[in-house]
Order: C-alpha cells, then structure tokens, then sequence
C-alpha cells in the first residue's frame, strides 16, 4: 500500500486523539488555572483537568459531555444524554444548554450530604475533597472496591452525616445518586463484570482528579451504558437494605424495581423523576 493512502488517517488520529504522546489528553494533564472552576464530582474535575471537558469548566453543552465521556473513559453517548439533563437542572436559567462545573455544587439540586470524599454543607465546602470524610470512607472499602465494602462505605457515611450533622438530609434523588457514585467509579476504574476496583487507582483519582494510568488503568475496551448503570446500582442497593433493613426503592430509583427513567428528563416546567 502507497504511504500516502495512509496519511489521511493518521492526520485524522492526531485530530481525534493525538498521534504523539504530546496531545494525547491522557498525558496531558493540567491543574486548574485561577479562573476556571470545578465542582463536586471528582470525574468530571479530572475530565476538565485533562482537556476532555473545556480546562475551564465552563459553559458545557451535552456535546462536550458525550465527547468527554466517550473519549476518557467509554460512557455511551445516550448514557451521557441522561446525565446531562440532570447537570442542566444546576444552571438557575429556565431553558439553559450548558452548566458550569462549580454549578453542581448548588445543594440539594444533584450535590447531596454523606459524600465519600466531601464533607456535607452545612460544615463547609461540599465541593472540595477532604481528608477527614476520605479517611472514613477508606477504612470501610479496605484494598478492593466491591459490592459490598462500597455499600459499607456508603452506610457509614450515612451514618456519620446523619449523626454529626443537625441538618442532615437525603433525598430520594440524592440516595439514587450516591449508588450510581460508587456503581460508576467501580465500572470505570475496576471491572464492570466483577464489579471490583483496586482502591489504590480510585483514591489516586480522588486526591489528584487526575485518571490513574500511571496505575496501569486504561480507558475500558467495552462501553458502558445507563443500562449496566443501573444493573450495578442494585447490587449496591441489595448490600445497602441487607446493612440496614431498609427498602430503599422509591419512584426515582431507576433500577429494576422501577420504570421511570424510559424518556428523557423533561426540560422545562415540572420535571418529573
Ligand atoms: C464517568 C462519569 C462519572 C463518574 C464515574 C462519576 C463519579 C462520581 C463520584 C464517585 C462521585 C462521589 C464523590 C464523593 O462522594 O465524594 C461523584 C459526585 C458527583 N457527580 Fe459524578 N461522576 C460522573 C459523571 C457525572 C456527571 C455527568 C454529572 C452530572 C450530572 C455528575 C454529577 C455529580 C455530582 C453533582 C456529584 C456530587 C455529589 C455529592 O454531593 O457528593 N457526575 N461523581
Ligand atoms: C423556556 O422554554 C419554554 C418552552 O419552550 C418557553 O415557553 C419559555 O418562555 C422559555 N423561557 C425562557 C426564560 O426563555
Ligand atoms: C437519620 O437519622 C434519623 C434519626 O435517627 C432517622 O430517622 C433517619 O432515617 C436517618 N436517615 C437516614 C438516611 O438514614
Ligand atoms: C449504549 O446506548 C444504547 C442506546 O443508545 C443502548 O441500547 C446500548 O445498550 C448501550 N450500550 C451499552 C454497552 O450499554
Ligand atoms: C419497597 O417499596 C416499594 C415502593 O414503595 C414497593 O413497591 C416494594 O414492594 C417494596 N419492597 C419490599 C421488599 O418491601
């Protein structure tokens, strides 16, 4: 074959991903300049950290989303879309297409008390990590991530939250959103189908926002779609009751039990979970 067949492609490569080491947004990793700003999910400030989302943190559409998903890590774009119209719900503008990442810290819209690595607003800044909430979380999830030290960790922090904090709350949304937390975290990093994560590359994440391949970690080869999302969310569901003796299915959890998450978010107006 002529060389020169093969150059379009590899100009398309250096488009897409970056040829060489040099603009590969894996390795380019950067800390956050004075006016960009970050918020409280450690995934996306590491995807901003990267280049995959705008260094800025700012004015994110769902395009930028479902490319940033994609690329760092293989969210499926319909995966994306679902997360998106809940990110937009943070921007107070009535018909807004974008959010800010520090948006997600509006309490009690996504952001919510009893984080792994946060500590609950009413102490301080829910968006920032802590050492004090991390240490706790650490002790229960031991050297592997599963279903089982992962809805350990997430007992506790409930418990610890509910007991320190006097205006301690969680939704059922917020309830729903500290599974598909630990669901994802453990899908990405680790192994979708044995649900497990080595805790190093996810304390690595959690302190630097930075993706742990200098842990070995790779972008996964398959995607990961809402579908499987949800399917792990209730094995930490099932270790959450087990630990507590509580049913936790509600009209908003999106799980097996319930079907309400078929269509889209609705925009605008009343939006219903
Ligand atoms: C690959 C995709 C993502 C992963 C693996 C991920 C993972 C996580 C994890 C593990 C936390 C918990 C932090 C803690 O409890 O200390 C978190 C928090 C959060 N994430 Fe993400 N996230 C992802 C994408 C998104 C997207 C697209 C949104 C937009 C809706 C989002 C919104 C949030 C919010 C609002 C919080 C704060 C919740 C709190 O109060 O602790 N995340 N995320
Ligand atoms: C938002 O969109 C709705 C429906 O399209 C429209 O009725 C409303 O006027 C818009 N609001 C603003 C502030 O643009
Ligand atoms: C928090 O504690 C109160 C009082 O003990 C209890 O009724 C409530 O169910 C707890 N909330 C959660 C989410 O565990
Ligand atoms: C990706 O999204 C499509 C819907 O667009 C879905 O049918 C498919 O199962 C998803 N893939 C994975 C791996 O979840
Ligand atoms: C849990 O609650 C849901 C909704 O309130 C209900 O449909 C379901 O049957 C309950 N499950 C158990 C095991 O009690």
């Amino acid at each position: 074959m002529r060389v020169a067949t093969l150059l379009p492609l590899a100009v398309f490569a250096a488009g897409a991903y970056g040829a060489s080491s040099s603009s590969d947004p894996f390795e380019q990793w950067q800390r956050p300049g004075d006016s960009d700003v970050r918020g409280p999910c450690p995934f996306l400030n590491t995807f901003a950290n990267h280049g995959f989302l705008p260094r800025s943190g700012k004015y994110i559409t769902e395009q930028d989303l479902a490319n940033a998903l994609f690329n760092a890590v293989h969210v499926n774009q319909s995966a994306a879309q679902f997360l998106f119209d809940f990110a937009i719900r943070t921007n107070p503008e009535p018909n807004a297409t974008w959010f800010s990442l520090d948006m997600l810290t509006r309490h009690n819209v996504l952001e919510h008390d009893a984080s792994l690595s946060r500590v609950d607003n009413y102490f301080g800044h829910a968006d920032v990590f802590n050492d004090q909430a991390f240490a706790e979380t650490r002790r229960y999830w031991g050297d592997v991530v599963t279903a089982q030290t992962g809805a350990a960790a997430i007992v506790g922090r409930i418990r610890t939250c509910n007991a320190t904090n006097p205006e301690f709350s969680l939704s059922d949304l917020g309830f729903e959103f500290i599974l598909g937390e630990t669901a994802a975290f453990i899908s990405i990093l680790g192994d979708s189908e044995s649900f497990t994560v080595d805790t190093r590359r996810v304390e690595y994440l959690f302190r630097n926002e930075r993706l742990p391949t200098a842990l070995g970690w790779r972008r996964p080869d398959a995607p990961f779609g809402e579908a499987s999302l949800f399917e792990r969310m209730e094995l930490l569901r099932t270790e959450y009751e087990k630990r507590t003796g509580r049913n936790t299915t509600t009209p908003s959890s999106p799980g097996k039990r319930t079907l309400g998450y078929k269509g889209r978010v609705s925009r605008g107006g009343v939006r219903v979970l």
